[in-house]
């Protein structure tokens, strides 16, 4: 595989499921005018593929296939959104194949942010460690499982899906667990990742504090 240098500024930020990263991405993005990309869609997208063709998200070489295949026209779907896709998704991610397959995309998105924007904020469980390990920021997020539970909750309460809090809460212990002890990329804090609980911040505040960590890091590549 040929990699691509990235010397755009990049913002990378991984974390646990469903602890604000995608939010936090967006708001960092707009800030800066840099390009976001949500990683975890292109999982969730592979794992929409198979589910929309019957196919099984255990089965890594149809995986691996629906990963090459993967439309990306289809990235605003909110049928990626359930916990049924996020959970396959967390199954799909696993297999090398299906990583390799996503890996030049978003190396690619890093190194040229799309529609000349100046730099990237990639959010997902890898950014720090595997796709951008260059990244000049990299922030680590986290909040208490009970309060991402809550949140996940209210976001897909808004989409109309009503769904019990304590099955939330058990999905996304379980979803953390697998995606953490998988071989391949596994979901941990780089060793230069600082690290922001968000738990007892809304999300105004937890905005201000990213970006008072990101923002030393960050301005001096702007100039
Ligand atoms: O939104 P939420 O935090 O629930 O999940 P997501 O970021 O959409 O990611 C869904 C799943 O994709 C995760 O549980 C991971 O298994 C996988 N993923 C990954 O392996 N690597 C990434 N860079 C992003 C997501």
């Amino acid at each position: 595989m040929t990699d691509v240098p990235v010397t755009a500024p990049v913002i990378a930020i991984d974390g646990t499921a469903a602890c604000g990263k995608g939010t936090l991405a967006r708001k960092l993005g707009l800030h800066y005018g840099f390009a976001h990309l949500d990683s975890g869609a292109l999982y969730r997208l592979v794992a929409l593929g198979l589910i929309d063709s019957q196919g099984d998200p255990h089965d890594h070489a149809a995986a691996e296939r629906a990963a090459r295949a993967i439309d990306l026209s289809r990235i605003g779907d909110p049928k990626i959104r359930t916990d049924v896709v996020g959970k396959a998704a967390s199954t799909v991610a696993a297999f090398p194949g299906v990583r390799a397959a996503l890996f030049a995309y978003q190396r690619a998105f890093a190194a040229r942010p799309p529609d000349g924007k100046r730099g990237a904020v990639i959010d997902g469980r890898d950014i720090g460690t595997v796709i951008a390990p260059e990244a000049p920021a990299k922030l680590f997020i986290d909040a208490k499982p009970e309060i991402r539970a809550r949140r996940r909750r209210l976001e897909l309460a808004s989409h109309g899906i009503v769904r019990d809090e304590a099955e939330i809460l058990s999905e996304l212990l379980a979803r953390d667990a697998a995606d953490r002890s998988r071989p391949i990329s596994p979901l941990r804090e780089a060793p230069d990742a600082m690290l922001l609980d968000t738990s007892d911040l809304g999300i105004d505040a937890a905005f201000a504090a990213a970006l008072a960590l990101v923002d030393p890091k960050i301005r001096p590549k702007l100039v």
